[in-house]
C-alpha cells in the first residue's frame, strides 16, 4: 500500500461526461461559460466536448464550434472524445490539441456505445492515435466497464489490465479506468488498480468513478491507496452515460476536492468557487446539485 501523495490532479469531465446525459441540452455559450468558470476554480484539465455522432449524443453537438472558441492559456488542457477518424478530422479542424479515445472491457457495451466490437475499436483507435500523435496532439485513453457491464454483469480484472496496456501501447499518455455503472466497491477497486499496475505504472493510470451506488469518493480513496493520483470528476455530480442505463453522474468534483483536502492532498482547486459553479450549472439545468458537499456548503450559509 502506497503513502498518500502530496498532490492529486483532477480531470474535470462535467462539460462532457456530465452534460452528455442531462435532460436539458445547453447552448454553446453556456457550455463555454461552464469551462471558463471551471478554469477560474483552478482546474487545469477540463474535458470540453465530444466529436461523436450528434444523432447518438445530441447534447455534444457543436463541440467543434465550442473547441474553436476555447481560450488557450498555458498549462490548461481541454481533451475531447474522439471515437474514429471522422471524429479526429473534426477535432483537428477545430484546433484540438488533446483528444481522448475510448473503448470498453465488455463486448455488449462496446456495440451499444460505439457500434463495433472491442477488437474493431482497438483497430480504429490505434489508427486514430497514430494520426493524432503525428499531428502533435496528446492522446488519453478510456476503458469503460472496469467493474461491471450494464448488460453482461461482472468483468474479468485480467481483461482490464490487458486492455489498459493495449491503450498505453497505442501511445496514450494515461489510461482512465471507468467504473461506468458505479457498482465498484473500494476493496474491489484497490485490488483492480493493484492488478492493473503490474502492467501499467500507477503514474499512468487515472480513476473514473460514477457515483450511482454512492461509492465514488470511497473509490477515489481506495485508488489513492494503490498509488493513483489522477481522478476524473464532474462538477455538481452531473451526468452519466447514455449507453449505461441507470448509471448516474460521475463522482462530484467538490466531493473529491473536499476529501483530498482533508487528507492534506493539494489539488489547486478552490472549493468555494467550485461549489458556486456547481450551484450555477445545476440551476441552468433546472435542478439542485447532486453532490453532498455542495448541499452541505450551501446549507452552511457560505454560498447563496
Ligand atoms: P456508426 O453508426 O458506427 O458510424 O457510429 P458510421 O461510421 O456507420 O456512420 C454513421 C453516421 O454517423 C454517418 O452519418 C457518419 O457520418 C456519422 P450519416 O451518413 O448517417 O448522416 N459519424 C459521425 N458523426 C460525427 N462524429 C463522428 C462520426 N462518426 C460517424 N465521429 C460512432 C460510430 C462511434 C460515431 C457512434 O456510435 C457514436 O457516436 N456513438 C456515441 C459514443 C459516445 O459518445 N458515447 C458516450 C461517451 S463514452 C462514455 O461516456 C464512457 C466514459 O465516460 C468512461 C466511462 O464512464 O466508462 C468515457
Ligand atoms: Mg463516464
Amino acid at each position: 500500500m502506497s503513502a498518500l501523495p502530496a498532490r492529486a490532479r483532477i480531470v474535470e469531465v462535467g462539460p462532457r461526461d456530465g452534460l452528455q446525459n442531462e435532460a436539458v441540452a445547453l447552448d454553446i455559450d453556456t457550455r463555454l461559460e461552464l469551462v471558463r468558470r471551471l478554469m477560474d476554480c483552478g482546474l487545469r484539465d477540463i474535458e470540453a466536448g465530444a466529436f461523436v455522432s450528434p444523432r447518438r449524443v445530441p447534447n455534444m453537438a457543436g463541440s467543434g464550434d465550442l473547441a474553436r472558441r476555447l481560450p488557450a492559456p498555458e498549462g490548461v488542457h481541454f481533451p475531447c472524445l474522439v471515437p474514429n477518424d471522422t471524429g479526429l478530422d473534426a477535432a483537428l479542424a477545430a484546433g484540438c490539441r488533446d483528444i481522448a479515445v475510448f473503448t470498453a472491457v465488455s463486448e455488449t457495451f462496446s456495440q451499444r456505445n460505439t457500434a463495433c466490437s472491442v477488437a474493431e475499436s482497438l483497430q480504429r483507435l490505434s489508427g486514430v492515435a497514430r494520426r493524432a500523435l503525428d499531428a502533435g496532439v496528446r492522446v488519453r485513453g478510456y476503458l469503460s466497464c472496469v467493474a461491471t457491464c450494464p448488460y453482461e454483469g461482472p468483468v474479468a480484472a485480467e481483461r482490464v489490465a490487458d486492455l489498459a496496456q493495449r491503450l498505453m501501447d497505442m501511445g496514450c499518455y494515461e489510461v482512465s479506468l471507468g467504473d461506468t455503472t458505479g457498482t465498484g466497491t473500494p476493496e474491489q477497486i484497490r485490488r483492480l488498480f493493484d492488478l492493473v499496475s503490474r502492467r501499467v505504472p500507477t503514474d499512468r493510470l487515472a480513476g473514473h468513478f460514477h457515483d450511482t451506488w454512492g461509492m465514488g469518493v470511497a473509490n477515489v480513496y481506495a485508488a489513492l491507496l494503490s498509488g493513483v493520483s489522477v481522478f476524473d470528476a464532474s462538477v455538481g455530480g452531473l451526468g452519466g452515460c447514455p449507453f449505461a442505463p441507470g448509471a448516474s453522474g460521475n463522482v462530484a468534483t467538490e466531493d473529491v476536492v473536499y476529501m483530498l483536502s482533508g487528507a492534506g492532498i493539494e489539488t489547486g482547486v478552490a472549493l468555494d468557487e467550485l461549489v458556486d459553479t456547481a450551484c450555477w450549472i445545476s440551476a441552468r439545468l433546472g435542478r439542485p446539485p447532486a453532490s453532498r458537499v455542495a448541499r452541505a456548503h450551501r446549507g452552511s450559509g457560505r454560498i447563496g
